[in-house]
């Protein structure tokens, strides 16, 4: 059975041109970046024009790129690099109640260490208000820590204003850009933070390889310690194949963004139409317009999204219930509960999340098949 791949945000297919460039360096190009021979130079040139592309990616120096494992990584980096460089007596950290685990948890192991958190509220469409974020800054606000772009639901928040109200008390200030980057145009300084988080397999390159944009000037406590890598801001041997291909993504994705977004948003409106026609009672999630151009969440009252989403894949179509580290969880999503959800309303939810490869056809089957699952379980019940 041909499958239809609708879950881009858990993960994205290795594009071709990705995987020609990393090729070499699974092979002959194997020095160690930091060799002063002529394997190591090779190596290191790969490094570098890697490093160019990602910067060029989101408008930052190469020089403020550091590589490490991805969006997780980046995110920890972040939050307690920053605590742990800048502590005080008593930190504070400043996020929101529907960031990524990789950026709650975090924050939880230090309040578990003493540090004061705030998570703060969305709106029913998820964003952030900028007065939430004035009202809670205190003279020992360490970090705010606000997602570009949401997984679960899509929603953009006001970045750029949220940046400037922690700018203007001297706060620093990091973005988890990890579903953005790639999907709508990032430039580090327009949005005005000092660190960014962004991961390879969302758009389209390697697992296990991503990068943070840390602001030149902006100091981290390195967390991991060894070599000098990274300008020893993270100690390692590079895993060089995957950050040639997170480079190859980023310069790909700088080429085709423009075009990709909008075939996948008007692929996203054609899903979006079409499902609201066929399916009376079904309800959309997050912002209407600030939105990722590929993320569609429903709410199919009275019916278990878990459930809808295993029978869609038995028809071969592969969505998600949301964030794909915690499926398997049998806990609502509380992106959506943040947003003002019931739990029943949150547990009857689930998430498309299309692609630059993503066909009409594609829509087509998958609204069929949506249609037929719901029947089969008894339809909706608003
Ligand atoms: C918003 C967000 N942040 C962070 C991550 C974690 O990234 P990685 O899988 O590269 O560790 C994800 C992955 O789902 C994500 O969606």
């Amino acid at each position: 059975m041909d499958r239809v791949y609708l879950d881009h945000n858990a993960t994205t297919p290795l594009r071709a041109q990705v995987l020609g460039a990393m090729e070499p360096y699974l092979r002959g190009t194997f020095g160690n970046p930091s060799s002063l021979h002529w394997h190591g130079q090779q190596a290191r040139r790969g490094l570098d024009r890697a490093r160019e592309q990602v910067a060029a990616l989101i408008h930052a120096r190469p020089e403020e790129i550091v590589f490490c494992s991805g969006g997780t990584e980046a995110n920890n980096m972040a939050i307690r690099g920053t605590v742990e460089q800048r502590g005080g007596a008593s930190p504070h950290v400043i996020t929101s109640a529907v960031e990524h685990q990789a950026v709650l948890r975090p924050c939880q192991d230090l309040a578990s260490r003493g540090c004061q958190t705030t998570h703060l509220g969305v709106t029913p469409l998820g964003e952030v208000p900028p007065q939430e974020l004035r009202d809670a800054l205190a003279s020992d606000t360490t970090l705010v820590s606000i997602m570009l772009a949401n997984n679960d639901v899509g929603t953009i928040q006001p970045l750029e204003e949220l940046a400037a109200v922690a700018r203007e008390r001297g706060v620093a200030m990091h973005t988890d850009a990890v579903q953005a980057v790639g999907r709508i145009p990032v430039d580090v300084r327009a949005l005005g933070v000092d660190m960014l988080s962004l991961s390879g397999h969302k758009l389209g390159g390697p697992k296990g390889v991503g990068a943070i944009y840390v602001r030149r000037g902006f100091h981290l406590r390195p967390q991991l310690l060894g070599g000098g890598q990274e300008r020893r801001r993270r100690a390692g041997t590079e895993n060089l194949p995957g950050i040639v291909g997170l480079g190859a993504a980023c310069e790909l994705a700088a080429e085709t963004m423009g075009a990709d977004s909008a075939r996948m948003r008007s692929l996203l409106e054609l899903l979006e139409t079409r499902l609201l026609a066929e399916l009376p009672g079904l309800r959309t999630n997050g912002h209407p317009r600030r939105r990722l151009p590929n993320t569609l969440n429903v709410t199919l009252p009275g019916l278990s999204g878990e459930d809808v989403m295993l029978l869609l894949d038995g028809a071969g179509i592969s969505a998600s219930v949301g964030s794909a580290c915690s499926s398997g969880d049998p806990e609502p999503s509380y992106v959506l509960i943040a947003m003002g959800a019931s739990e029943d309303q949150a547990r009857s939810s689930l998430r498309f999340s299309l692609g630059p490869e993503t066909t009409a056809a594609e829509i087509h089957r998958a609204v069929k098949a949506l249609v037929e699952v719901v029947e089969t379980m008894g339809g909706l019940r608003p």
